[in-house]
């Protein structure tokens, strides 16, 4: 087993304990990009063309590592183009896919062979495997964990309530109650995001896209507006969108201010980080993982330099709400290793998904009613689940 983590989100005491178990680890708190796509590497080169026969990813960037590099392989030509606009993060990867031909043109296409699939843990991660299943680019199995109830309803939802407030406060220490909040996304991320910060007597204000997330969110109680109906008004803006582009350069311009920027979405680039620090704005590193930009008449603070908040600034989610995400992992990874699966993405089947919750039911002293036979027969479902068709949402 090998392990290698994202770049602000190690814990590097934990890292070492991993390591002394005798389990290789490829990460440190605080990487630059190219280490990361370094670390990357190491974690899927086992040396004399051998790499992993199983992954397990979070956000894809493991199998979008392994996809780029055949296609380099495949079409070297790719190498040549100039990648100085598509962010540092993306030119990085090219760089080293770029040496990695040069040393060997058969390195990915060699290892990719022994691949038998790859268990996928986020939105985002699970939106790229779902795009290159599209574009016929996948190259093995996937099975999307984060569509698990027992993931995205858990994890996105109660981890993120948890672990957002943990890396806001940590990282600044801002009294919550009575600010302005403005939650970019009404996803399951965008929803725990919102109880957290209603939670703390927050004012929230949601925006969406999605008419029907716009209508929960406007249900809850919260008002959906635009990021350009908040800017002079909101106190802290996070960005939950899995999406591009949402606070920009001419919405950070506009902030109140000592407003406080964060994204807890996967990427950075939901918020445009790269035209900030590009932009001529004083900046002023307060301490690890937390910026001051001074504009002429106001200061933000960027926290995480735009990076998942709760990982940068705190340690992610609570182990309760991983264990249940993990544990869909194994039974992904299990399900890979035991069964022949045609390239595709996959969903675990309701009964895994059900015995997951179930399995964390005892620790919480949570008691379940039993179906009687009559109840069985009037409902139609089996006695022991599944309990839900397919189609049921939560
Ligand atoms: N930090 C963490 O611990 C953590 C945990 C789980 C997921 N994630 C990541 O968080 C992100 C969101 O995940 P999710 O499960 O909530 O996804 P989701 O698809 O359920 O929700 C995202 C929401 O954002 C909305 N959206 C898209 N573009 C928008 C825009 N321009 N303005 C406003 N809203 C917009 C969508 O309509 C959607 O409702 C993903 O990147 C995911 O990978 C992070």
């Amino acid at each position: 087993m090998v392990l290698l983590q994202n770049i602000f989100s190690t814990q590097d005491e934990a890292a070492a304990a991993i390591a002394k178990a005798g389990i290789s680890v490829f990460a440190w708190k605080g990487e630059s990009l190219k280490d990361y796509w370094w670390c990357t590497k190491k974690a899927l080169d086992f040396g004399n063309g051998k790499g992993p026969t199983l992954i397990v990813d979070d956000g894809g960037d493991a199998t979008l590592m392994v996809h780029k590099g055949v296609a380099c392989e495949k079409n070297p030509a790719i190498l040549k183009k100039d990648y100085s606009k598509e962010g540092e993060d993306f030119k990085q990867l090219m760089l080293l896919l770029k040496e990695t031909y040069n040393e060997d043109k058969t390195f990915w296409t060699s290892r990719v062979k022994e691949i038998k699939g790859v268990s996928e843990e986020t939105t985002t991660g699970v939106h790229r495997l779902y795009q290159m299943l599209e574009r016929k680019e996948l190259l093995f199995p996937a099975i999307n964990v984060n569509d698990s109830v027992t993931k995205s309803k858990f994890d996105n939802l109660y981890g993120c309530r948890e672990s957002l407030a943990d890396g806001i406060k940590r990282a600044t220490g801002v009294m919550v109650a009575g600010k302005v909040v403005v939650v970019c996304g009404y996803g399951d991320v965008g929803k725990g995001c919102c109880q957290s910060m209603r939670g703390f007597g927050a004012r929230v204000i949601v925006t969406e896209i999605d008419p029907i997330c716009a209508l929960q969110a406007a249900m809850e109680g919260y008002e959906v507006k635009t990021v350009e109906d908040t800017l002079g008004v909101a106190d802290i803006y996070v960005t939950a969108t899995g999406n591009r582009d949402i606070i920009t350069l001419e919405h950070m311009q506009k902030m109140k201010d000592q407003a406080i920027v964060c994204n807890i979405g996967h990427f950075d680039n939901e918020i445009q980080v790269d035209r900030l620090n590009a932009a001529k704005v004083k900046k002023v590193a307060i301490k690890p993982q937390v910026d001051k930009y001074a504009f002429a008449n106001h200061e933000i603070y960027l926290l995480a330099e735009g990076r998942l908040v709760n990982l940068g600034c705190a340690e992610g989610h609570p182990s309760f709400v991983m264990s249940s995400s993990f544990t869909n992992q194994t039974l992904a990874q299990i399900e890979l290793w035991t069964k022949p699966h045609k390239t595709g993405v996959y969903t675990l089947p309701k009964e895994l998904d059900e015995e997951v919750a179930r399995l964390h039911l005892s620790k919480l002293g949570v008691k379940l009613t039993r179906l009687t036979d009559a109840q069985v027969e009037y409902i139609g479902v089996k006695k022991e689940g599944p309990f839900k068709p397919a189609h049921y949402r939560y």
